[in-house]
């Protein structure tokens, strides 16, 4: 009865959270710019604890959350919205973030075995060294589950909440083949020039990100109607550790001069937000304006600042990861782990960790640019027009 009680009150609480939308743990509330990540909850996470404490799904349980990196905004809301949502429903919650240092964030997780925390999210900076402590918690009994990045080489991991990570390449080579009309360029002989920065190599989220770009680009590169001067269009040539900022600002540094000093880049192809706002410095440093010579530039992750430069055209566009619904269905996860219930999974095939294909839920990555942002990302209630203008 008892039993059957936690499980009543568990699915009133996810009809709740569906209901509005996530539970109201927007990066509108906490506006992603906290880098704290005690604070990262920002406003909307205690809302929500109304029910008394004993009857709660999650009371006198602890969630373990190791997340990357408080570097880059999209992290900063992840955490915020999952330790929100968790305590909504009475888990106790842990967060950490290792600063994109593999090391830390294995001592991380080891502390969370050592805690016998009831269950661990862990979204990987690096998943080959956490694969030992990931043993050490399915010994221990501890269910793990894998956050937006998968976890190679364990069966360890029971569930993993992602977005469709080809799909996000797919989404951005797309964008590129229709803002710059390829079909219409190869017809009359045309050309562009384009660059490739891809993400980490410890990440296999770029791996299938670059497969996504290149099924759509790559006949366009081998006939000529993309023309990437420095010859990098393989993963390898392209990848960039750790997602780092500073590393894609000085790889377009050296493009620029010393192969687009005659003839302009016109397509900057960036995975990540990150690398966008380096690109945009390493374009200013060599002269290009606004309006008139620059590129188009992709990115992702719709992290506030991105937007503000999609406004500004510093951006053309980027790939809106709603991190309150990715938190949510990780919620889910967390909770039929704890419960003995089945989470909701929508692929059982794509995720082959070398060890089992791990079943899960992937979002749907969207495109936004300055045509649909305001309806995607404002009236979504993802920022707020305040934020946008500030
Ligand atoms: C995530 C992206 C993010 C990147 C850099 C990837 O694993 O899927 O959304 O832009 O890491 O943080």
């Amino acid at each position: 009865m008892k039993k059957f009680l936690a499980l009543l009150l568990a699915l009133v609480m996810t009809l709740a959270l569906a209901a509005c939308g996530g539970s109201g743990n927007t990066p509108a509330n906490n506006g992603g710019n906290s880098g704290n990540a005690s604070d990262a909850g920002g406003n909307s996470g205690g809302e929500d604890t109304t029910e008394p404490a004993g009857e709660q799904v999650g009371a006198g349980k602890v969630i373990g959350i190791a997340m990357p990196t408080q570097s880059s905004e999209r992290w900063i809301n992840d955490g915020a919205n999952m330790k929100a949502q968790l305590e909504a429903l009475g888990y106790e919650v842990q967060l950490q973030y290792a600063e994109d240092d593999p090391q830390t964030q294995v001592s991380q997780v080891e502390g969370f075995v050592a805690q016998q925390v009831d269950c661990m999210v862990i979204a990987a900076i690096d998943g080959g060294p956490l694969v030992p402590v990931e043993e050490q918690a399915k010994a221990a009994g501890i269910p793990v589950i894998a956050y937006d990045r998968l976890l190679k080489d364990t069966d360890a991991v029971k569930y993993y909440a992602s977005f469709d990570n080809e799909g996000v390449g797919t989404a951005i080579g797309q964008y590129i083949k229709d803002a710059k009309d390829l079909e219409a360029a190869r017809a009359a002989g045309e050309s562009y020039t384009i660059e490739f920065f891809m993400g980490s190599p410890d990440d296999n989220n770029a791996v299938l990100l670059h497969k996504g770009i290149m099924g759509v680009l790559e006949e366009y590169l081998n006939d000529g109607t993309l023309v990437c001067k420095t010859g990098r269009t393989s993963f390898d040539d392209t990848c960039i550790l750790r997602w780092s900022q500073e590393t894609a600002q000085q790889m377009c540094e050296n493009y620029l001069s010393g192969y687009y000093a005659d003839e302009p880049l016109d397509i900057a192809c960036s995975a990540f937000d990150g690398f966008s706002y380096g690109i945009r410095s390493a374009l200013e440093s060599a002269g290009y304006t606004v309006g008139e010579n620059w590129p188009l530039i992709t990115g992702q992750d719709a992290e506030l600042m991105a937007v503000k430069n999609i406004i500004s055209g510093h951006q053309t566009m980027s790939i809106y990861k709603d991190t309150r619904l990715l938190a949510e269905k990780c919620v889910g996860m967390v909770n039929a782990v704890l419960s003995g219930t089945e989470p909701e999974i929508n692929d059982t095939t794509t995720y082959n960790n070398n060890v089992l294909v791990v079943p899960s839920y992937l979002c749907t990555p969207i495109p936004v640019d300055k045509d649909n942002y305001e309806e995607i990302i404002v009236e979504g209630g993802y920022y707020t027009a305040d934020q946008l203008a500030g």
